[in-house]
């Protein structure tokens, strides 16, 4: 299985891997979730002893075997992988599931699936309202929380000092969680000074709440500022798809050592009509969304967070770690910036850079 898990990977996993001498093979078979659905997958979970090092899911492997061409073993055509992000001591998927819009037994059993599937990052805020469909799920699945990585959110108007808090020590008893990996400033509110809510979210860590802090829609005026203010965040969450040009906010975020997560990384479904991505990804054999996704993945600094309430675009969305872009095809997308979609504007956004 080392050696196996040595063709597969490449790098840095790989050198941790080795580093890391002893791999515990975790095999699981589990029946439990949404049993109306026809679930083959078998997930295989190597992981690996000694920390820090990133877990490796590796899922599907039946319904993606395929036969051995040319005498070469290709893991990545068998398995599906996942690829991580690092900052501090945290791994973080690149590849997260994301949750506005979900609530109830829906958002519940798509957590639940997204879970089975091999997704272990999850975003959603107290703004979604759905925390407490999700805290239930993330308390009694098999997955050990250390394997997670969770983002919340502070919505702009808890900002202040007298809400802030309260409403982390609320996502977390939504949540079911003493922590969270990750906790956002959601949107800037004109109101609350930058500072005070700053001062909030560095409170919120120092009380390990949150492993790590971050925040959302900020510009590029507003992380100079948070920088010029001290704040130690790692992340700036904003819209990012083919459609939207973010050269210059994606730099700035880079330039501070921040990582980037792109919401609605599909343009909400858009990017599935657009021919020159259907183009590409019919040369891949897979499907349009899943380039757009890929397309993210595979620069460097950047997470994705796609979110389905439908179990086969769950799993799908998740299979973008068993073919890569070229640079020609990475470049072909990335011109489709000219379009200027943007998603998400509400009138409270700040001025866009
Ligand atoms: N920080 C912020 O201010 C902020 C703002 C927006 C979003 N977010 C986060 O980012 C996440 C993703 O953004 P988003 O939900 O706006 O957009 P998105 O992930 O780009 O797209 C979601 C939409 O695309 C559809 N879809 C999903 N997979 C598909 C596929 N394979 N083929 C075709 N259609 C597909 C979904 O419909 P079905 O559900 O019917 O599949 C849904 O309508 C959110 O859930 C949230 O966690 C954060």
């Amino acid at each position: 299985m080392l050696v196996l898990a040595q063709d597969a990977l490449n790098a840095i996993e790989v050198q941790l891997l080795a580093a890391s001498g002893l791999l515990f093979l975790f095999i699981s078979r589990r029946e439990r979730l949404t049993r109306k659905v026809k679930r083959p997958n078998l997930n295989l979970v190597i992981y690996p002893l000694g920390e820090p090092a990133p877990p490796l899911a590796f899922n599907h492997i039946w319904p993606q075997a395929k036969p051995l061409q040319n005498r070469t073993f290709d893991p990545c055509k068998w398995f599906c992988l996942m690829d991580y992000l690092q900052r501090s001591d945290e791994w973080i998927p690149k590849l997260g599931f994301g949750t506005s819009n979900l609530k109830g037994k829906e958002a519940e059993g798509a957590v639940e699936f997204a879970l089975d599937v091999g997704y272990r990052h999850f975003d959603t805020a107290s703004a979604y309202k759905n925390e407490q469909d999700i805290g239930p799920v993330l308390s009694r699945t098999e997955v050990s929380r250390e394997r997670l990585f969770i983002t919340t959110k502070v919505w702009g108007t808890d900002l202040s000092r007298d809400r802030f808090l309260p409403s982390v020590e609320e996502s977390l008893r939504n949540l079911q969680l003493d922590y969270v990996d990750l906790l956002l400033i959601h949107w800037p509110h004109q109101e609350v000074p930058l500072e005070e809510a700053l001062e909030q979210l560095q409170e919120a860590q120092h009380r390990q709440y949150a492993r790590l802090i971050g925040v959302s829609n900020f510009t590029i005026k507003l992380l100079e500022e948070t920088r010029r203010l001290g704040a130690p965040i790692v992340c700036n969450q904003f819209e990012y798809h083919p459609f939207l040009d973010q050269r210059k906010l994606r730099k700035a975020s880079r330039d501070m050592g921040l990582f980037v997560t792109a919401y609605s990384p599909i343009a909400q479904g858009m990017v599935g009509d657009e021919p020159e991505v259907q183009d590409i990804a019919a040369t891949h054999k897979v499907r349009p969304t899943q380039v757009a996704l890929r397309w993210l993945v595979q620069q460097e600094e950047v997470v994705a967070i796609p979110k389905s309430a439908k179990l086969r675009r769950i799993r799908e969305n998740f299979d973008v770690f068993n073919f890569s872009l070229s640079p020609e095809e990475m470049e072909r997308i990335s011109a489709l910036r000219v379009r200027g979609l943007r998603l998400i504007d509400p009138k409270f956004a700040p001025q866009w850079d």
